[in-house]
């Protein structure tokens, strides 16, 4: 990779995940996938700030305390450390993991107010409203529903009236300085469908933003009025610029911001495509290259929630089937973007057919013949015929076809394109026999295996970010260095008359659950 555009920092991040419960299978999911976008801007040599955290202030989370018996601290440091343990458990190479009750995170929150203030962006008022505490959301009367004398919002969270002094923003100012924003940057949300969901709401009318709170008492406050304190959504999404620098460390901040990508559910769009843009562009800062809102997950084709008892705990996924199929069957299932639902017949039909056959066998098969019918060394590279040049072509343009998908957060295309290559490579096996040919032609068997081992090489790296620990174990057994496992390296064939170490299973096969 040369040249200044692929060397620009990427600085890409999760949501902050309430601490009110345990981490699931959502918050694994959209971790999951911001990690892949990570380890891949890694790959392409590019420097990578990866970030995630913890949402830990709000009426929801003090509310879980009390429930608990707990001091709200204490509290959020118990459940945070679940979610921090949560990036060890699923391999998320993260660089910075912050807290929203850190005092680097209250010095940034105070002084993006105060520039909101001094600009004139912040008025006091009073609010009179509808709010949602599962939401920490407001909402107008046209968006309620009723059901037995309680209102509830689209999304299903019961809504209390609230009235009190507040501080707002004026959001309704920034309408069409939005419109004109979304407009000069087609792609800034992803996928389209979703981007034309937020104009349109934009386009509706807003409202200026109540972005205080008196009733309680579990925030930041407001500078210089300690009787309010910072609305949660203000407080989390200022997470972003905390963790880059804002506002003590401007060479940093200048290095990292804005974000290339702020990966988010579909239901926490709006508050990153809406509220997010117009604070910063409020207080003179640069928005986010990109929010991506992905879709939901059911279980087994119901709603997962809680009152269900049928929340995935991803800890027990993992002990259970293994990281990397895990990994590997969450981007590979769904189409990244849209609704999916989760199933363990699924996930262990594609890791007994794609992992442990598909890519597993070639590997095994290739790496075993190499073994024993080339003293177990790398044959040198091949001079390709006409019968090598399907599976060349598709070796030769995988890193470029698999980064284009990435470009655009289609993982489940990377991983397709991947598995046809995969797929083509066990056919090039059953046509060339290469088993067959060490009597009759060992020159072109010895050619036939190094194809393999090319095509191999490129799986396993591109793969990395997917399965980073087999892909590590596929391409020691490839004999791989460390220092040529990146996208650029692709293009620098390995030495023949490596020692290979002899081949060890990648994946297993898991049994079929009972159905
Ligand atoms: N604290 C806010 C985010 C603040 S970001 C500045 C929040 N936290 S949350 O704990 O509720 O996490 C919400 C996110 O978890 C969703 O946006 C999504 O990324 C993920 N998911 C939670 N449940 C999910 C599914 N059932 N399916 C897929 N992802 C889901 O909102």
């Amino acid at each position: 990779m040369t040249g200044d555009a692929e060397q620009r920092p990427c600085f890409i991040t999760t949501p902050i995940y309430y601490v009110n419960d345990r981490p699931h299978i959502g918050h694994a999911y959209t971790s999951l996938a911001a990690d892949v976008l990570a380890r891949w801007r890694r790959l392409e040599g590019r420097p990578v700030f990866f970030l995630t955290g913890t949402d830990e202030h709000g009426q929801k989370v003090e509310k879980a305390a009390r429930d608990a018996g707990m001091d709200p601290q204490a509290f959020c440091d118990q459940v945070s450390r679940h979610f921090r343990d949560l990036t060890a458990t699923m391999a998320l190479s993260v660089d910075d993991f912050i807290r929203t009750t850190e005092p680097r995170h209250k010095v940034a929150c105070a002084a993006l107010w105060d520039e909101l203030v001094r600009r004139g962006e912040i008025y006091l008022g009073d609010y009179e409203g509808w709010y949602a505490v599962r939401d920490e959301a407001f909402y107008g009367p046209d968006e309620l529903t009723e059901r037995d004398g309680v209102k509830y919002a689209p999304s299903g969270a019961p809504v209390e009236w609230v009235r009190e002094p507040s501080y707002f923003f004026r959001l309704s100012a920034w309408g069409e300085r939005l419109l004109a924003f979304y407009e000069a940057n087609p792609d800034f949300i992803l996928p389209a469908g979703r981007r034309n969901e937020v104009i349109a709401f934009v386009k509706s009318g807003l409202g200026d933003l109540s972005v205080s709170r008196t009733s309680f008492r579990w925030g930041v406050p407001v500078p210089g009025d300690d009787a309010h304190v910072m609305y949660v959504w203000l407080d989390a999404l200022t997470n972003y610029i905390t963790a880059a620098g804002y506002p003590t460390d401007s060479a940093r901040f200048a290095t990292w911001w804005p974000a290339e990508l702020h990966f988010v559910g579909k239901d926490i769009l709006r508050f990153h495509a809406i509220y997010w843009p117009a604070f910063l562009m409020a207080a003179g800062l640069a928005p986010p290259g990109r929010v991506f809102a992905h879709g939901w997950w059911t279980n087994e084709g119901q709603k997962i929630s809680k009152s269900l008892g049928n929340v995935i705990d991803p800890v027990r996924l993992v002990e259970e089937f293994g990281l990397d199929p895990v990994r590997y069957f969450l981007l590979r299932e769904v189409p990244f973007g849209q609704d999916g639902d989760f199933s363990r017949a699924a996930l262990v039909a594609r890791n007994n057919g794609e992992l442990a056959n598909a890519l597993g066998n070639l590997a095994n098969r290739t790496l075993s013949l190499i073994q024993r019918n080339c003293d177990a060394t790398l044959p040198g590279p091949a001079v390709r015929g006409a019968s090598d040049a399907t599976l060349g072509a598709l070796v030769d343009g995988l890193a470029a076809t698999v980064g284009g998908h990435l470009e655009r957060q289609e993982f489940h295309l990377a991983l397709d394109v991947v598995l046809a290559a995969v797929r083509e490579a066990n056919g090039y096996v059953t046509v060339e026999q290469p088993w067959a040919l060490k009597k009759t032609d060992p020159v072109r068997m010895a050619a036939v295996l190094r194809i393999l081992h090319d095509a191999l090489r490129a799986f396993a790296t591109v793969l990395q970010p997917f399965m980073p620990g087999s892909m590590a174990k596929l391409l020691d057994q490839l004999g791989v260095p460390e220092e040529a496992r990146g996208l650029g390296a692709l293009a620098t064939p390995l030495p023949g008359g490596l020692a290979l170490p002899p081949p060890e299973p990648l994946f297993r096969k898991i049994e079929a659950p009972a159905a």
